[in-house]
């Protein structure tokens, strides 16, 4: 065994942050807490927990506080290996991470600090962080980035050596501009050995400009005692930004918005304008397949191979295309099946549908899926053909090869046989299956 694969096996404890209100994301009593907001189909922590699950900690706890039974519920349903714990109320940083660690009394060995709202965080920066802690047998590692505008971060100071010195909030900086000017600032993300973060966290003080207990005063105590602290420069700093407001968060979607794109892509998927293309996460797409701009597909979304989707479409509600399918310009497709190589190229809604392979719907079809009270499926069969303007109303079939005219309403039960015309308001059968003349035409009384 060498001294590295000795190293990983040390036990690992994750610590996720997130008792903070986030007063100007979640502002009044019906907006979810804060890690809770959603970005991307998905909600900040989930992020985090994503970008942490290649860590696989034996013990995970999360800090929750304000709103923390809507927390508690979503972890018990989401991520049930973590262990909430209840920081009311909140002291700081350092009062978090001390709540947190007496929640795992017994824990031995490495514990990484995450905050809940830091989405997009890349797991190769944690990788690279735990691996220097583990290879410099460091009793703190810091995380940190470089930025022109590092704002009201913290500051990381060193010596001239390029050793940690200690690490200064902004908001106790007001009156130095010297530290203000640096370049290099927290991200809030660590490692620390238990065994040198157990007596650091119980040492701290208040005794600064927000009066709290700053995590960040562990490392200055840990570097004090001759503990060694690491610090790992983040390749992107963008990814280490919390996610505080409106701004920050449209920044943290751009972000792993072009993540998830770039994910598709190197899979072999074509995305012709990432710029104007939303993927939100989960997203299963086929190598192959071909996505024109201004397309927004949601989360539990999948796309066949060869299909294309766009320019100006929505897929949502974990709608399916198969194989060689196409949607096109202004066509939304919610909950619904599109068979292989079925074509709905223009101005059409397709809601709790199952659409046959090879079946073409025309310009300006609707499904008329809710009546109100209830939403109801609608079946076009393959092959079949759906006439421009033409509203199917749910729960209602077109069998196979059936065919509508233009503006055809098809009412409720009133389905389509195999291979039949229908047209009309509401439609009616002009011509069954093998017959070659249409039938006699009723006029209307
Ligand atoms: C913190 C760091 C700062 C760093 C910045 C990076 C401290 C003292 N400062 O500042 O150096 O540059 O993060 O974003 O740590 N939280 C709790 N309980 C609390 C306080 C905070 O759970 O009592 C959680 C929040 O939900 C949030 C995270 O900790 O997820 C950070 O808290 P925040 O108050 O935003 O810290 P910053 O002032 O941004
Ligand atoms: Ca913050």
């Amino acid at each position: 065994m060498n001294a590295d694969s000795r190293a990983d096996a040390k036990p690992l404890a994750l610590l996720v942050l997130g008792a903070g209100r986030g007063t100007r994301l979640s502002a009044t009593e019906e907006t979810p807490p804060k890690v809770l907001v959603e970005c991307l189909g998905v909600p900040l922590i989930e992020h985090v927990r994503r970008a942490v699950g290649a860590l696989a900690p034996s013990r995970t706890v999360v800090v929750t506080g304000h709103k923390a039974e809507v927390v508690d519920e979503w972890l018990g349903a989401n991520w049930p290996e973590a262990t909430p714990v209840l920081q009311r109320p909140q002291l700081g940083t350092g009062h978090a991470v001390r709540l947190a660690l007496d929640a795992i009394p017994d824990f031995e060995g490495d514990v990484v600090v995450v905050y809940g709202d830091v989405p997009q965080l890349a797991p190769a920066d944690l990788e690279r962080l735990l691996h220097r802690h583990r290879v410099d047998g460091a009793a703190a590692s810091v995380l940190t980035g470089v930025t022109d505008e590092p704002g009201s971060l913290g500051r990381i100071l060193r010596y001239e050596d390029g050793r940690f010195c200690r690490i200064v909030e902004a908001k106790d900086a007001a009156d130095r501009p010297e530290i203000l000017q640096i370049k290099e600032f927290n991200s809030g993300i660590y490692v620390f050995d238990a065994a040198a973060l157990r007596p650091a966290v119980g040492a701290l003080k208040r005794d600064n400009a927000q009066g709290e207990e700053y995590v960040t005063d562990a490392v200055r105590l840990i570097a004090d005692q001759g503990g060694r602290v690491a610090l790992v420069v983040a390749q992107n700093p963008e990814a280490l930004r919390g996610v505080n407001d409106w701004s920050e968060l449209a920044a943290a979607y751009g972000l792993l918005r072009r993540r998830i794109a770039g994910g598709h892509m190197s899979r072999g998927v074509t995305i012709v304008d990432p710029d104007t293309t939303v993927i939100e996460a989960d997203v299963q797409i086929e190598a192959g397949a071909r996505i024109l701009p201004f397309t927004y597909i949601e989360r539990g979304c999948r796309v066949g191979k060869g299909a294309v989707v766009g320019p100006y479409a929505r897929l949502r509600g974990k709608a399916v295309l198969e194989a060689s399918a196409q949607i096109g310009n202004f066509v939304e497709v919610k909950n619904s099946h599109i068979g292989e190589g079925a074509k709905a190229k223009h101005l059409t809604y397709l809601g709790d549908a199952d659409v046959g392979d090879g079946a073409n719907v025309g310009c300006g079809v609707i499904t008329a899926n809710y009546d109100g009270t209830h939403k109801h499926r609608t079946d076009i069969g393959k092959a079949a053909s759906i006439g421009s303007g033409t509203v199917l109303v749910a729960p209602v079939t077109v069998g196979e090869g059936g065919t509508t005219g233009a503006n055809a309403v098809v009412t409720a039960g009133k389905d389509v046989p195999a291979g039949a015309t229908v047209v009309g308001v509401p439609a009616r059968v002009i011509r069954e299956v093998g017959e070659s003349e249409p039938a006699h035409e009723e006029t209307a009384g």
